[in-house]
């Protein structure tokens, strides 16, 4: 009884928490912010364990997530902590050789390359090929819980998803990817229906196992043209957003690049669209409308510059988004290895002062 009386009453607090209020559009005491990526590289903390381990094990020992997804909770006073996973895990159950490689990033053996290799590609559920993140969500949200801090779940989206699983890693002109998606419509079709499966599945699956809200990652969809998106893409995405939404948690729906489809991406699906700085942030909330709430936007790269700065241009996009509900203070993409941790720190304690 006076454990359950406890569990309602945290559970009562992280509803209440102004990261959540926000992604709801409700009044917040002070904007809320996280970090896209805030757990990684730029952390001493995280740089000494991945002496130990490679990303992958971390990845896949619960524990190990969890001491990662906590670092930067313990180390900086932030609204929501993002569990430690990776958006291409999830290619390893579809049947895709999967690795990070030093100074490369991922590399997959296997690409997708033919309508055979689409056909092959295996839909398993989350629970069979992706346990380990399952269950990092759930010992960390343990912890968590008695410190009222709200905790993200995510996945890739089809696109971005489909452009690793094409090119075999990253790229810079997705040449491979678009030119599949432009000269075989009938595998495209396919194989982004598998990945809305996998997405809207792996998403559904981590609400259930305790994330408090989604973000679906759609990191190299401003590669494509409007219409592109619009016809090749953002279906699959809106499946994939169906599927999560069933938990009713909040979504938010995340790409870059974005400016000239924003619209398109809201129609999409999520309750709150993140977007990078080459936008201002009040313009994009006017086209978004007041149906969602908005995440962003301040330049990555603006953490290097002197406190001065860096300060300036945190306070213009406050200033921009002020009196507005529904406002999630973040980076328009990433944090970057090689950020000064004080910066971070001092970002994330301006946020709160000058919105306090
Ligand atoms: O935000 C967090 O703290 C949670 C962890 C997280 C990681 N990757 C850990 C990671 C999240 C949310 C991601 C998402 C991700 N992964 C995206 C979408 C966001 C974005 O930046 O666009 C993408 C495109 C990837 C794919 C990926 N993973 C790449 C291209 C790389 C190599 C490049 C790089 O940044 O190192 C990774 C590896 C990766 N994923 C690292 C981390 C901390 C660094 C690997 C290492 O420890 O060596």
């Amino acid at each position: 009884m006076q454990q359950s009386q406890t569990d309602t009453q945290q559970e009562t607090t992280l509803t209440d928490s102004r990261f959540l209020r926000a992604c709801r559009r409700q009044p917040v005491d002070r904007t809320p912010i996280w970090l896209m990526r805030q757990a990684g590289r730029y952390m001493p903390e995280y740089r000494a364990l991945r002496e130990q381990y490679t990303i992958l094990e971390i990845i896949k020992t619960p524990e190990l997530a969890r001491d990662v997804t906590l670092q930067p909770i313990d180390a900086f006073d932030l609204d929501a902590a993002i569990i430690f996973a990776d958006i291409l895990p999830p290619l390893e159950g579809m049947g895709l050789e999967l690795d990070f490689v030093k100074g490369e990033g991922p590399v997959i053996y296997n690409p997708v390359r033919t309508p055979a290799d689409v056909a092959a590609l295996r839909t398993p559920p989350p629970s069979e090929a992706l346990h380990f993140t399952l269950d990092a969500i759930r010992l960390t949200r343990q912890t968590l819980d008695q410190r009222g801090i709200p905790l993200i779940g995510f996945s890739g989206a089809p696109f971005t998803l489909a452009a690793y699983a094409i090119e075999g890693g990253s790229s810079k002109n997705h040449q491979r990817v678009k030119s599949f998606m432009m000269n075989e419509p009938d595998a495209w079709r396919e194989l982004m229906t598998k990945f809305a499966t996998v997405a809207g599945d792996y998403l559904l699956a981590q609400a259930e196992a305790g994330a408090h809200a989604l973000q679906l990652f759609d990191s190299w969809v401003g590669q494509l043209s409007p219409d592109d998106y619009r016809q090749f893409v953002a279906p699959y995405s809106q499946q994939a957003l169906e599927i999560a939404s069933k938990a009713d948690v909040p979504i938010i729906h995340f790409g870059t690049n974005t400016n000239g489809m924003l619209t398109d991406i809201r129609d999409a699906g999520g309750d709150v669209i993140g977007v990078d700085w080459r936008i201002d942030i009040d313009h994009a909330a006017q086209i978004l409308g007041d149906g969602v709430a908005i995440q962003g936007n301040l330049d990555p790269i603006a953490l290097f510059a002197e406190w001065g700065a860096l300060k300036s241009r945190a306070q213009a996009v406050l200033d921009k988004m002020h009196g507005r509900d529904g406002h999630i203070f973040n980076l328009g993409h990433g944090i970057l290895p090689g950020t000064p941790v004080d910066n971070v720190r001092r970002l994330v304690d301006f946020v709160h002062e000058y919105t306090g």
